[in-house]
């Protein structure tokens, strides 16, 4: 699903729970905060707890059994969720307060509990240690993050020699589409306020980090037209 969220509201609010979240690092557009951003995610509430979008890259990247894979932005855990159900050790990163709140929630009454982390972060800020990430993905997210290269750093940072990645944008803007009439207008560029992701841009940046293997290019997943960038972790030799 899209965009549209309240990034930051928690950190007006002070009597909120968020705890942990101290100088916190604005990784959120601007029309990711506030009490519109928040309704304006209502809409997506139903697909951000399961998703075919989801499903699809979650097989795709295939996590194994005791491997420590990330979701960038992870929403409600659709495929935070579904990576745990292989025994994979799932690190679910999200910046927008309330749906934090949710996944927590989500996470809490899950029989997959023990495998999966909810933590506050971003794609810009991944709190992980260097090279201890087996498989990293992201969904719907790379339109939202405020600084891309840093992003892309912090992807190429975490993951270890050979780690899998793949981040995947649904073109919502494409009108073969199967949510274009919904959705499709509030992502075009007049309205929209996020990034403007480019497979070509994405590409470069990824092989400037030093990532290989990398691909970048608009293609299909479960039907829908996406951005999918792919790439592997430096061989362990450059570093
Ligand atoms: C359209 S939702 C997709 C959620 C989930 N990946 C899914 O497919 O169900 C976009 C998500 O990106 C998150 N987000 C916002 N800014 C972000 C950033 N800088 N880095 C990573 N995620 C971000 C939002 O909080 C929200 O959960």
């Amino acid at each position: 699903m899209p965009d549209d969220g309240a990034a930051s509201d928690a950190d007006r609010h002070p009597h909120n729970h968020n705890h942990h979240h101290h100088g916190h690092d604005h990784h959120g557009h601007a029309n990711d905060r506030g009490i519109k951003g928040a309704l304006r995610y209502l809409r997506w509430l139903p697909q951000m707890w399961r998703s075919p979008i989801n499903d699809a890259v979650v097989d795709l990247v295939d996590p194994r059994a005791g491997e420590r894979v990330v979701d960038i932005g992870a929403g409600l855990g659709a495929g935070a969720m579904r990576a745990a159900a292989t025994g994979a050790h799932v690190i679910a990163v999200e910046p927008t307060p309330f749906i934090r709140r949710a996944l927590r929630m989500r996470r809490a009454v899950s029989r997959r509990r023990a495998d999966v982390e909810v933590v506050d972060g971003g794609a810009e800020r991944i709190p992980v240690d260097d090279r201890t990430i087996d498989a990293i993905w992201a969904v719907n997210t790379m339109h939202h993050w405020v600084d891309v290269d840093r992003g892309v750093a912090e992807i190429a940072r975490v993951l270890c020699p050979d780690g899998r990645v793949l981040l995947v944008d649904e073109v919502f803007t494409d009108p073969s589409h199967p949510e274009y009439e919904r959705f499709g207008a509030e992502h075009g560029p007049e309205h929209h306020g996020f990034t403007l992701v480019d497979a070509d841009q994405m590409g470069a940046l990824l092989r400037a980090a030093g990532l290989a293997d990398v691909d970048a290019s608009n293609s299909d997943i479960a039907g829908r037209p996406v951005i999918r960038v792919t790439a592997r972790g430096a061989a362990a030799t450059e570093v």
